[in-house]
């Protein structure tokens, strides 16, 4: 419940809404919320984001490949990050801004973290 209250909630638009409703499970795809460019993932817990940003050298992520854990690989040079904590998984320091994502009755939803 408080966890809820530390983020700014957003709306989907329908397009986007549908995209993530019929998203194949393990499969990147991508969102625009205000400025913000979202990875998003559909695992069996649930629809989870990232900044679509690699942080090392700028490559959309969604272009990647994820695998069924949630570990999505980069399409350029291939550092993997953990969907769920937006921490790499190669060892590095590099990690990528989590957004929540809620499937709710009237649609989808993007939680940005406010503090
Ligand atoms: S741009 Fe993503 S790993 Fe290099």
């Amino acid at each position: 419940m408080f966890e809820k209250l530390r983020y700014k909630w957003i709306k989907l638009n329908e397009d986007q809404s549908y995209k993530l409703k019929v998203l194949e499970m393990s499969k990147p795809t991508f969102v625009r919320v205000e400025d913000h460019r979202i990875c998003v993932v559909r695992l069996q817990e649930g629809w989870f984001g990232v900044n679509n940003v690699c942080p090392h050298a700028g490559a959309a992520l969604h272009a990647g490949y994820c695998n069924k854990n949630g570990i999505v690989a980069c399409p350029v040079h291939g550092y993997k990050f953990n969907v769920k904590t937006g921490i790499s998984v190669d060892g590095n320091n590099y990690h990528v801004k989590t957004f929540k994502i809620d499937n709710r009755e009237d649609g989808f939803y993007v939680g940005i973290k406010k503090f």
